[in-house]
């Protein structure tokens, strides 16, 4: 062959791989109101970035006449290319190639960004929309995602992974974005279900909706499957690229650093009569969030979902900071097993990732009754500890409120190995509210005398001079010093050395 006919015999091949499984499947994907893999990765990452591999991989299957329909680049669209200017691993399940179902030749592409991403210490982004296992390959298939689910597991902890569902996930296959870091979903246009809505009611009679069953709104409010949820693909994607620059690359690195005009010094007035005097009124802790960090831009992670406690990452002093902040203005502010499983799995993020941990406590406790006792509260509150002591980052604390009981403890106080505690003035450090105090003390005395009892224990115990006297807080400082201390508070242990004894890995409770 001539070499301007070998270039051209390229060319060719090369378009009808960058075709997938032809106009017409394309144009089927933009009717539903999805983009192809192609042009989600494009909009992904920093443009002309992307350098695609294993173009012209093909499935290996003779099942059913496959033999005689192969696609270069079968369904998956792979490679890596740039963040920001960061390098990051992506792949795309291609739709339009017998429904993104997974060949093994897909898998291997998988596990071949998976590897790489591991190897040169870069994130893997994970563009799911896939009718799951291809049903003509069997049980080759399903091996595909074993390597697959075994690489996330392997690359866990060491570079952050994450996974967008921007159309079907079923079966197994939603088992590898549960093994990533953070899942977004695009709201009525992606599903993750183990069965769908057909099983459901074969097995147990239920009538529901693929979107009532596994869609965006229920996996980030009610399951807490999902991180995200994007009411367009663009929503995710650039959510994608946003959730990024506050990561560092790998378990080796520092956070990335961002200038920032906001004085380190800043002062808000507001801060100081935010949280209203009496422990039982609400107030929405997203407030003081914001008015201390940087530029005022809090990033929330899981908004909907146990929204009694607030996690999600912020800037301080162009340092990335993970947040975990109780609620008040929703369930007071109480731990429950939803809330202790959204902060206990967010701590341990920050942990993997160098990220320092800021805690605002205001808790009233755990939250009582049979419903909660008996899912495990015990066992999924425990979690909330393990993660705080086992982490080895910066931590700070800074007791807004109330600091109740075992709630107290768990919320990174200073003996489960918080490197500052700190208090604002009204705070009440106790082992319950002063009424609920009397009662149990004073059972039998007149409501004047409880009255009286009352007083008396909010003035010697409902506030944070025990504990400071203790050395159980470090410094007690004024609302509207919040920036300033909690930027000095990381300054000074930007250098922290800790690690815990060697082990293969804890048994934490689960
Ligand atoms: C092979 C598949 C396929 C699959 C879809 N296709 N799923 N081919 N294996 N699993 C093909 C279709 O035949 C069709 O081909 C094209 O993809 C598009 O599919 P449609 O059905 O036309 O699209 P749509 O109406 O949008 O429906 C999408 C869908 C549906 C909801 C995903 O296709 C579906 O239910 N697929 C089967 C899902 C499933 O049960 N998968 C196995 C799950 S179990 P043509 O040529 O007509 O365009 C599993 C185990 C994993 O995955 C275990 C891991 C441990």
């Amino acid at each position: 062959m001539e070499k301007e006919q070998t270039y051209q015999d390229f060319e060719q091949r090369n378009k009808a791989a960058e075709l997938g499984g032809g106009s017409d499947k394309l144009q089927k994907q933009h009717d539903a109101g999805k983009m192809t893999a192609r042009e989600r990765i494009e909009m992904l990452l920093d443009k002309g970035t992307f350098v695609e591999i294993d173009k012209f991989v093909t499935h290996r299957c003779t099942n059913f006449g496959m033999d005689k329909h192969k696609i270069p680049g079968d369904g998956v669209v792979s490679g890596y290319g740039k963040i920001d200017g960061r390098q990051v691993f992506v792949y795309a399940y291609d739709f339009t190639v017998y429904g993104g179902s997974l060949s093994s030749a897909n898998a291997a592409k998988i596990v071949k960004i998976q590897t790489m991403a591991l190897k040169n210490g870069a994130p893997v982004i994970a563009l799911n929309d896939s009718g799951g296992a291809r049903i003509q390959e069997g049980v080759e298939s399903l091996t595909g995602y074993a390597n697959i689910f075994f690489q996330n597991t392997i690359a866990s902890g060491v570079i952050p992974q994450i996974s967008a569902i921007l159309g079907p996930c079923a079966g197994g296959a939603c088992y590898s974005p549960a093994l990533t870091d953070f899942i977004f979903m695009v709201n009525e246009k992606s599903h993750m279900f183990v069965t769908g809505p057909d099983v459901v009611k074969t097995v147990t009679h239920e009538v529901v909706t693929k979107e009532e069953l596994g869609g965006a709104y229920t996996h980030s409010s009610k399951s807490g499957v999902a991180h995200f949820m994007g009411n367009s693909e663009e929503e995710v994607l650039m959510g994608i690229r946003e959730l990024f620059s506050f990561l560092p690359s790998n378990n080796m690195e520092d956070t990335p650093s961002v200038p920032t005009s906001d004085d380190i010094h800043r002062e808000d007035e507001r801060l100081d009569t935010i949280i209203p005097a009496d422990p039982n009124v609400p107030y929405d802790v997203k407030e003081i969030i914001e008015s201390v960090v940087d530029d005022h831009y809090f990033f929330e992670i899981m908004p909907h979902f146990a929204q009694n406690v607030v996690i999600g990452f912020a800037r301080l002093a162009g340092r990335t900071v993970g947040i975990v902040a109780n609620q008040p203005a929703f369930l007071a502010g109480v731990l429950d097993i939803d809330a202790s499983d959204k902060a206990a799995r967010f701590i341990r993020f920050c942990d993997c990732f160098n990220i320092p941990l800021i805690t605002l406590e205001d808790v009233p406790g755990f939250l009582p009754g049979c419903t909660q006792e008996h899912n495990g509260i015990i066992r999924h509150g425990a979690k909330i500890v393990y993660a705080y002591v086992e982490a080895t980052v910066p931590k700070i604390t800074l007791i807004l409120r109330k600091a109740y009981g075992g709630a107290y403890i768990v919320m990174s106080s200073k003996q489960t190995g918080s490197d500052v505690n700190l208090s604002y003035p009204s705070a009440e450090i106790a082992v319950m509210g002063a009424e609920g105090a009397v009662n149990i003390l004073y059972r039998n005395m007149s409501e004047e005398e409880k009255k009286k009892a009352i007083e008396e224990y909010r003035t010697n115990f409902a506030n944070p001079y025990k504990a400071a006297e203790l050395g159980y807080i470090d410094e007690i400082i004024l609302p509207r010093q919040t920036r300033a201390k909690l930027i000095q508070a990381l300054d000074m242990t930007h250098n922290k050395i800790r690690s815990n004894p060697p082990k293969k890995h804890g048994n934490m409770p689960l």
